[in-house]
């Protein structure tokens, strides 16, 4: 049985991001676009009133373990994923390099 404190990471596909909830409200979430079978990662925010305990970790971890799960890459345009993946050599071969490409790619595609 979880403790009503453990935060619970959920996948909103329709809004393309993974949200963080700690006791139901929305703590947090990390935003991405699919490019073919990349999932390109481009911000991470936590709300300032839970920041500094972890919670981007606990968040960008299962986004990256659903991320594997689903059969997809990861692309870190976002600098806390990309600092994400360079501690944690567990999704190096999931990884994407960011290309110049890309980055075009996510601004068309964001608008
Ligand atoms: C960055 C952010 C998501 C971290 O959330 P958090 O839950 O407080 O983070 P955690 O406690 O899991 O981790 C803190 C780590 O984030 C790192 N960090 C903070 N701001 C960062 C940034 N802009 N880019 C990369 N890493 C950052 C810290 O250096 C710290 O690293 P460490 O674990 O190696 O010491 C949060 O501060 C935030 O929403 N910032 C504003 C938006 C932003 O700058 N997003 C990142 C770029 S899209």
């Amino acid at each position: 049985m979880y403790s009503s404190t453990t935060p619970v990471v959920d996948l909103a596909d329709h809004q393309h991001r993974y949200g963080i909830l700690v006791d139901g409200r929305l703590a947090g979430f990390t935003e991405y676009r699919d490019r073919g079978a990349q999932r390109v990662f481009f911000h991470t925010e936590i709300d300032e009133a839970f920041a500094g305990r972890g919670l981007a970790s606990v968040l960008v971890q299962q986004a990256l373990s659903d991320v594997r799960k689903s059969g997809k890459r990861v692309v870190p345009i976002c600098p806390y994923v990309a600092k994400f993946l360079q501690k944690h050599d567990e999704f190096a071969d999931i990884a994407d390099p960011v290309t110049p490409e890309i980055r075009h790619w996510l601004r068309t595609e964001l608008g």
